[in-house]
Formats: C-alpha cells, structure tokens, sequence
C-alpha cells in the first residue's frame, strides 16, 4: 500500500485526546465502518488479520480520512474454520480466546474492532493493567473499564460495543452483519466502495 501521510489511528487518537474531551459520534462510525469494510473484504478471502489495533490502522487520503488496515504480518489464512497455533498480537488487544491459546478464528478480528471501537470512545486502550498476566485477567474475566466519555454516544453505539466484546466469539456479529447495523450502513453506502459481483473490490482502493 502506499505511504499513509496522515499517520496511524494511535497518532489520531492522540492528538484528538489534546484538543478535545470526546470523538465526535459521526467521526467514530466512519472510522469504524471503514476499518470493519476492509475486515469483512479480508474474511470473504477467508484471511483472519489477528492483529488489529490502532498502530496498524493508518489514516491517508487528502483529509486523512480514507482509512486503511496495515500490517497483515501477523495474518493467516483459514484453511479450515478456525486456526490451531501462533496467537502474536498486541497484549490488550488479544481476544478472550487468544488469551486462552484456543483456535484463531475469525471472530478473534471482531473482538479487535471492538477494541479499537472502545479507544474510539474513551481515548483510552481497553484491558490496560501493571503486568501482561492483569491484562489477560481482565480480558478473561470482561472487566471493561466504564469510561464517562460513553455518555457523548447514543446508547445503541455503546450496545454494539458490548456486542463485538462478548466474551462468547459465537454471540459477536461477524463483519457483514457490522455493516449492515443501522449506525453503520449509511457510512457503508456513502463510501467510496464499489464491489463487482464476484465482491472483489472494483475501483477507488480504500485499504
Ligand atoms: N503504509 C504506511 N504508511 C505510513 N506509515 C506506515 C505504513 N506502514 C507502516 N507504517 C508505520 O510503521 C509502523 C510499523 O509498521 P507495521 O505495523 O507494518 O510493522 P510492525 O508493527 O513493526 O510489525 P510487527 O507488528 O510485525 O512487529 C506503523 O505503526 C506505522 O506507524
Ligand atoms: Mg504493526
């Protein structure tokens, strides 16, 4: 992919963090609607990222909000419905299953959008705490730190939060049924997607 000019989701989320209390809703979705297209595309091909988390999301485009999903080092092809092996990913972001060394399955992807959807909402990482072994408790155990910034956002956007964090990777929507929620489609239908009927992306790249 080409050079992002406008840096990772981190940079972003830091620098919004200075200048302002909260993320606006509208500016929330769109990321979240454009990382989730580039996750569902990945899935159709039946490739699991495993690794998705702010650092490898990178924002490009001439306003910095054409958004793309980076570092596919850690990705893997499923070849049957869930993976046995390697679980490498950024600790907080690990799913409860990673943590637990089960299978990676798709689903493990779904569980790091809601991740990320969470630092959208509250400037902060979810699960952070003093040692590696606390955060694996608090990402097994679903201890989600409420933050008050969650009161800015309707109350059906902090439901779909709860959802992509179910501990159960069966109850997580995968990401069409994502795209579909009636928060996301309207970002989905105004973006600049268009697929051809095989679903391979056709023109104006956006991840
Ligand atoms: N296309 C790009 N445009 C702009 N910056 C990029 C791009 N690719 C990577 N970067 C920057 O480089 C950093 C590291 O890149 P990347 O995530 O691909 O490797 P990595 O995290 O070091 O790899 P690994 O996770 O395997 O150790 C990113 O967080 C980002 O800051
Ligand atoms: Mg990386």
């Amino acid at each position: 992919m080409e050079y992002a000019i406008h840096g990772t989701l981190e940079n972003f989320v830091n620098k919004c963090s200075q200048t302002s209390n909260y993320i606006a809703q509208n500016c929330v979705l769109n990321i979240l609607s454009q990382v989730t297209m580039a996750v569902d595309y990945i899935h159709k091909m039946k490739i699991i990222h495993s690794d998705i988390n702010p650092m490898n999301i990178l924002l490009t485009g001439n306003q910095g909000t054409v958004v793309k999903l980076g570092d596919f080092g850690s990705s893997r092809i499923l070849t049957s419905d869930k993976i046995v092996g390697e679980n490498c990913c950024t600790p907080c972001y690990m799913s409860p299953e990673q943590c637990f060394g089960k299978p990676l399955r798709l689903k493990s992807d779904i569980w790091q959008i809601g991740c990320v959807l969470y630092y959208l909402i509250t400037t902060k990482h979810p699960f952070v705490a003093n040692s590696l072994a606390d955060t694996i408790s608090s990402i097994v155990e679903g201890v989600l730190n409420i933050s008050e910034k969650m009161n800015f956002y309707d109350s059906d956007v902090i439901l779909l939060l709860q959802e992509l964090l179910s501990r159960d990777p069966t109850v997580r929507p995968n990401a069409s049924a994502i795209l579909s929620n009636p928060y996301i489609l309207p970002y989905v239908l105004n973006s600049n997607c268009h697929w051809s009927k095989s679903g391979r992306k056709a023109s104006n790249q956006n991840y």
